[in-house]
């Protein structure tokens, strides 16, 4: 690849680092932040918070804390495995005997979502519609009138927003205060843009990928945007979004998530899958570009 000059490099990086935004979910503005997101993080991985027992966010394998708040199973949904008549949605573990009516999709991970305003594959939600009532059908839905009758709630809700009772945008608030805080901090791209190491061949890359357009979708220190791209499918066409545009999905997490896309159409860190995601964007990289990328991608991109 082509050597760049220092100045070119600070451009680029400057360029990235303006274009990260943090989006802070901010329902109660009258809160004791920190109570909150401890709140958030009981709720998140308790199966208190299910319309019906053994449902959590962080269980049934979706978005597991100790996997960047991601799938560690390849199909499972996201928008609704499965959704009956009295609300129960379940992830991996569902009954098998029973239908499904809405869409498997590929889990997205939830650490980065401060770098972002919408969810769900189309986009179809404000992140913070997503826990609540009114976003309906989906496996985010919460009871929150169960919550409000387990005791050690009680004890948090008054501590962080000097109430009695919790309402649901109080749950909200908390599950979101929960997931802002998880970043990308510990991978070397961001360390490379917050100026902690200056790897040349970071500098390279990153560079490569800016004069190629990646950042117009995957920018900022969380490699994502509320931009749409094309769905990309696999040999088999199989298309679960049942959309052919879908919210770009974090390009970080590399090797710890099970498979690639919002359809689970490539496995991860597939070569074929890169290549066929940048065509359908109208980029083409080079062989050596396309090493470079993956070089980066298996270095830089991962919380291991
Ligand atoms: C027009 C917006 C856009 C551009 C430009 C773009 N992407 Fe993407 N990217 C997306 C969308 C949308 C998806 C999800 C597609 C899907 O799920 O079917 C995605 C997914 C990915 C993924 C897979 C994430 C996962 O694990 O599921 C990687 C890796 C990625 N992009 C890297 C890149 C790189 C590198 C470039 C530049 C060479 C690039 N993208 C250019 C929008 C874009």
């Amino acid at each position: 690849m082509q050597a760049v000059s220092s100045d070119r490099v600070k451009e680029v990086r400057d360029s990235i680092n303006n274009q990260t935004q943090r989006y802070y979910t901010n329902l109660v503005p009258d809160r004791d932040k920190a109570v909150s997101t401890e709140l958030g993080g009981i709720i998140f991985n308790s199966q208190a918070m299910g319309l019906n027992t053994n449902a959590s966010c962080a269980g049934s394998s979706c978005h597991m804390p100790s996997n960047n708040l991601g799938p560690i199973a390849k199909m499972q949904g996201g928008e609704g495995v499965l959704f009956m008549k009295d609300g129960f949605v379940e992830c991996k573990f569902y009954p098998k005997n029973l239908g499904k009516d809405i869409m498997e999709i590929n889990t997205p991970m939830s650490r980065g979502i401060v770098f972002k305003q919408l969810a769900l594959s189309k986009g179809q939600a404000r992140k913070e519609e997503q826990p609540s009532l009114m976003f309906g059908a989906t496996v985010h839905q919460i009871d929150f009138d169960k919550l409000n009758q387990i005791d050690v709630m009680e004890y948090y809700v008054a501590n962080a927003f000097k109430l009695s009772q919790a309402e649901e945008i109080h749950y909200t608030q908390a599950l979101m205060d929960y997931q802002e805080q998880f970043e990308w901090d510990e991978t070397k791209y961001v360390q490379w843009l917050d100026g902690k190491n200056n790897y040349k061949y970071i500098a390279e890359t990153v560079t490569m990928l800016w004069d190629k357009g990646c950042m117009k979708c995957h920018g900022g220190a969380g490699g994502i945007s509320d931009e749409f791209g094309n769905v990309v499918l696999n040999s088999t066409g199989n298309n679960p979004t049942d959309t052919t545009r879908v919210l770009t999905r974090s390009w970080f997490g590399g090797n710890t998530m099970p498979a690639m896309y919002w359809g689970g159409s490539y496995a991860t860190d597939s070569r074929a899958g890169d290549e066929k995601h940048f065509s359908q964007e109208g980029i083409t990289l080079t062989d050596a570009e396309m090493d470079a990328w993956i070089y980066f991608r298996n270095q830089c991109l991962n919380i291991k």
